[in-house]
This record gives structure tokens, C-alpha cells and sequence, in this order.
């Protein structure tokens, strides 16, 4: 499906960075937002403002859904909306704060855009069986199963997967026209990880840029990219609890 215009919540870094870059490139018009002003204002100057608004949001804070509104009133209704914030470390001294943290940027955060994008969408006339919204979440492989070195992190992106299958029912149901994706990279060479640490099987940016856009023009249900991590999900999937308790994932 022809994108025409895309809103992306988590645009200023990384993988929601480069999703824009690709959009933007092929004349697409993108609704972008997150904290930092200045790589917003810089993506807008390097593109124009045509084809870049933008809005400052911490989708951790309930003033997010304002500038939300405020993006869909500039840019119109969009064919998709792409939720690219997140944050994630590895926390082997269960700070707290870490803890929370990323579950009011992951988990709380998601379900403040998400939600309201999709009452939104209940509203929007624009929206009909034949143009539905796409709305596509960032989760993880590593949603997977629970990951000891990074509770919070592996269990806010196993509650996305869920929310999004959720959604999804909740859409048929109560007939709204929107299609709901997951998207779950492996490993994605981003400001996320650890630059002093090396990761099997990473990605470039532009890579699973390739692979988001994709997905999100298909309106697909689940994206696993690449196939490496297809099969590696598929293994993990089949080991049994009281094996995987008793496994030592090595800290990078
Ligand atoms: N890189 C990987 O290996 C990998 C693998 C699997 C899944 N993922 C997922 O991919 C998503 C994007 O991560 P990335 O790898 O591209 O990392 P990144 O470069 O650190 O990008 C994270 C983005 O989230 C935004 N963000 C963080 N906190 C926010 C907040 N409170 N309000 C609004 N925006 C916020 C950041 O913008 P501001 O700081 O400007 O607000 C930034 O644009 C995450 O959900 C991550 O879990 C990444």
C-alpha cells in the first residue's frame, strides 16, 4: 500500500530516526515527535517543512496526547502511525528506578499514544473497511521470554506483543478501521545498546529501517527481522520454563 503520510512517536535517534530518513526521502510527508527539539528541528530543516512537522512529546508524561493532537491536526490523518520511543538496559542490580522507568516509557507511554490514536481513528472520517489506520509498535525478540539481566525491559516488550494482540481483537470487535503490527527486531546498531559491547547478529539502522517501512506499507501483523532472529525466536520459544530459569545469560 501507497504510504501518503506517517506519523512516527520516537523519531529523533535510532531506528525511528532512520524509519523518517527513508519515509521523508521518498516524498513522503511525516508527523515526528520526541524530547529532543534540536534532531527534530534538524530533520525538518534538512527535509523541509512540506514534509516534516513536528511536535516536542515524553510520551511518559499525559500532556503527550496534546501535542499528538496537534500533529494529527497539521498533518491529517495518517495511513500509519509508528511508535518508536522506548528505552532499555541491562539491570543485574535491579535498580528501581531503571525499572520503572522503562515501564512508563514502554509500556505506559505505548498505551497513551497508542489508545488515543486509535480513538482518534474511531472519530476520523477519513478512515473507512477500505483505508484503515496502521498502527505499529517497536517491540522486541527479546519480549520473547522473561530475560534476568533486563526484567523490566524483556517484560514491558512481552506486554506490548500482548497489548497489540488486544488491540487487535478489540478493533474486529468493535469495528474500528485500524490494522495493529508488531514489530520485533533483534539486535539494531543504536544508541539503545551499549557502545562498548559487542552483539551477535546486529543490524544497521538502515537495514531494519528497510524492514519497518515494509511492514508498515503491508500492514503486517508480526515483523521478525531478520531471519536469523525468525529462527533463533523459534527456538526459544521451545525451551521449557524450568530449563530456561536455570539458564545464565552472559552480561554484554
Ligand atoms: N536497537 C536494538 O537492538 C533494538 C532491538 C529490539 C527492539 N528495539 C526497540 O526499538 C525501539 C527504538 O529503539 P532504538 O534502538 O532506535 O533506540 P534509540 O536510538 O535510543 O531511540 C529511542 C527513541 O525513543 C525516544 N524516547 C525515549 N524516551 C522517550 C520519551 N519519554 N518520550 C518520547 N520519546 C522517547 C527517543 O527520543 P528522545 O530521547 O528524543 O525522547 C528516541 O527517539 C525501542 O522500543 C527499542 O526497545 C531496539
Amino acid at each position: 500500500m501507497k504510504l501518503r503520510t506517517v506519523i512516527v512517536i520516537g523519531a529523533t535517534s535510532g531506528i525511528g530516526r532512520a524509519v523518517v530518513e527513508r519515509l521523508a526521502s521518498e516524498g513522503v510527508r511525516v508527523g515526528i515527535a520526541g524530547r529532543r527539539e534540536d534532531r527534530l528541528l534538524e530533520l525538518q530543516q534538512r527535509f523541509g517543512a512540506e514534509l516534516i512537522s513536528y511536535r516536542v512529546m515524553d510520551v511518559t508524561k499525559p500532556s503527550a496526547t496534546e501535542a499528538l493532537d496537534e500533529l494529527l491536526a497539521e498533518v491529517g490523518a495518517p495511513d500509519a502511525l509508528l511508535y518508536a520511543s522506548g528505552i532499555g538496559k541491562q539491570n543485574p542490580a535491579l535498580d528501581e528506578d531503571i525499572e520503572l522507568r522503562t515501564i512508563e516509557t514502554n509500556s505506559v507511554g505505548m498505551v497513551r499514544i497508542v489508545d488515543h490514536f486509535i480513538n482518534y481513528a474511531k472519530r476520523e472520517t477519513a478512515y473507512n473497511k477500505k483505508h484503515k489506520a496502521h498502527i505499529a509498535v517497536i517491540t522486541s525478540v527479546a519480549g520473547t521470554k522473561g530475560i534476568g539481566q533486563a526484567p523490566a525491559y524483556s517484560a514491558t516488550k512481552s506486554m506490548q506483543s500482548a497489548y497489540l494482540v488486544a488491540l487487535s481483537q478489540y478493533a474486529r470487535m468493535e469495528r474500528v478501521p485500524i490494522t495493529v503490527g508488531d514489530i520485533r527486531p533483534g539486535f539494531v546498531a543504536t544508541d539503545i545498546l551499549n557502545p562498548e559491547k559487542r552483539y551477535p547478529m546486529i543490524m544497521t539502522v538502515e537495514r531494519a529501517a528497510k524492514f519497518v517501512t515494509k511492514s508498515l506499507r503491508h500492514h503486517k501483523r508480526i515483523t521478525i527481522f531478520d531471519w536469523r532472529y525468525k529462527l533463533l525466536v523459534c527456538f526459544w520459544r521451545m525451551i521449557p520454563r524450568c530449563i530456561w530459569e536455570r539458564i545464565t545469560i552472559v552480561q554484554n
